[in-house]
């Protein structure tokens, strides 16, 4: 039978990640710096927590809003963290992960034709669900020259013409870059100005190495303008669990909801019960797979440095963002032949957007030891580039 795909679907790019890696499948002794998920497992506690709600017999659906313990549980510890407020009734959605979250939100908000600001390099997700939704993707570009952060004239000049929706993700994958505190209220002006939607993408925020960080919506007057997706992938090594949250104002969870009712019902439910032991025991564990990365953050954007590619210092997450100009070749020739002549895999920066191939994406979610044999293989590399 001759399957007539839908033209949204068949116009869509495959995820540049998932075709580059692809190739790594099957090659042996790779060292691989590609993926994006933490390398250490979710800690013990957390994992038998799991275990034991199975051994329990929790093996049914919950609410579809999520466990109310745990919405409870995320309300406490965004007051007790950041101050923010969110009522865990109505305001607190437990999702398949971030993924779910941003799907949820450009679905539930986005007429078709709506116009979304999204800053480029950008998390591969982030278009396609747009545009599956229906919205109209306005790429705002930034480069090294300002530190790949987006400027508010930037944001300004680009909603002039009636945006409703701006994403946001920091500490951003795949740059690393964050925002301090008042680069994020000179945008949150913006944002008021022109009435945007602001959809923040804060799942590294547990991962900001050099300062404070600041969720959006607790940004003065900025709550009701935002939706905030947030989970436990990436701070407490849970990216299998599967769960995130989204927050925001009533309206907009609602109307998330009943799409989440409809397409999910519900997140896991071990996998809920092993996120509220993680909120309940899991920052000391937190802490010190952050000190880990933070380690390996140095080691590996000064050695980078030293052999010729250039690399800004991350903020935050785990990725390195170097510039391999120094090689005088595209981004995916760099991590063809990076991966075939010295076994080290990595993401070609066109992957993240088109004005990208400049760069690689090295996830540094990767042993100490495993870096330094990627560093020395890339150095061996970029030797017989001269
Ligand atoms: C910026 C960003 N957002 C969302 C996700 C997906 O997170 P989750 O596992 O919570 O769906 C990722 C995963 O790599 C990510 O890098």
């Amino acid at each position: 039978m001759d399957y007539h795909i839908s033209k949204k679907v068949e116009q869509m790019a495959p995820s540049g990640i998932r075709a580059f890696f692809d190739l790594v499948l099957g090659m042996k002794d790779v060292i691989s710096l590609g993926v994006g998920e933490p390398d250490f497992v979710s800690p013990w506690h957390i994992r038998e927590k799991a275990i034991y709600s199975l051994e329990q017999g929790f093996t049914s659906y919950t609410s579809n809003k999520g466990m109310p313990q745990l919405r409870k549980q995320i309300a406490g510890f965004l007051k007790a963290r950041y101050g923010l407020r969110y009522d865990p009734e109505e305001e607190i959605l437990i999702t398949v992960g971030v993924s779910e979250g941003l799907d949820l939100a450009m679905r539930a908000l986005l007429n078709p034709g709506d116009k979304v600001l999204i800053p480029e390099p950008v998390y591969v997700s982030y278009i396609p669900t747009v545009e599956m939704a229906g919205g109209k993707v306005t790429v705002l570009k930034t480069d090294i020259s300002n530190g790949f952060k987006l400027t508010p004239d930037q944001i300004d000049k680009a909603a002039a013409h009636g945006a409703k929706m701006l994403v946001l993700n920091y500490p951003c994958n795949p740059t690393g870059v964050s925002y301090t505190k008042k680069e994020l209220t000179a945008i949150a002006k913006i944002v008021k100005k022109h009435e945007l939607i602001l959809v923040s993408d804060e799942v590294y925020d547990e991962l900001t190495y050099d300062f404070a960080h600041t969720p959006f919506a607790s940004l003065k007057g900025m709550k009701d303008h935002v939706v905030y997706l947030n989970g436990f992938s990436k701070s407490y090594a849970m990216t299998g669990f599967r769960v995130g949250w989204a927050c925001g104002p009533r309206k907009a969870i609602a109307a998330m909801t009943k799409i989440h009712q409809y397409t999910i019902l519900c997140a896991p439910i071990n996998g809920q019960m092993a996120a509220q032991e993680a909120l309940k025991n899991g920052n000391p564990q937190v802490q010190a797979m952050k000190r880990e990365y933070n380690r390996r953050r140095k080691y590996i954007i000064g050695a980078l440095n030293d052999i010729g590619l250039s690399c800004h210092l991350p903020e935050g997450a785990f990725y390195a963002f170097p510039c391999i100009k120094a090689a005088n070749m595209s981004s995916m020739d760099f991590a063809s032949q990076l991966l075939q002549k010295k076994k080290v895999a990595l993401i070609p920066g066109v992957a993240f957007g088109s004005e990208c191939d400049d760069y690689v994406r090295i996830s540094y979610a990767s042993s100490y030891e495993n870096l330094k044999e990627a560093i020395a293989r890339i150095q061996s590399f970029m030797a017989n580039q001269k």
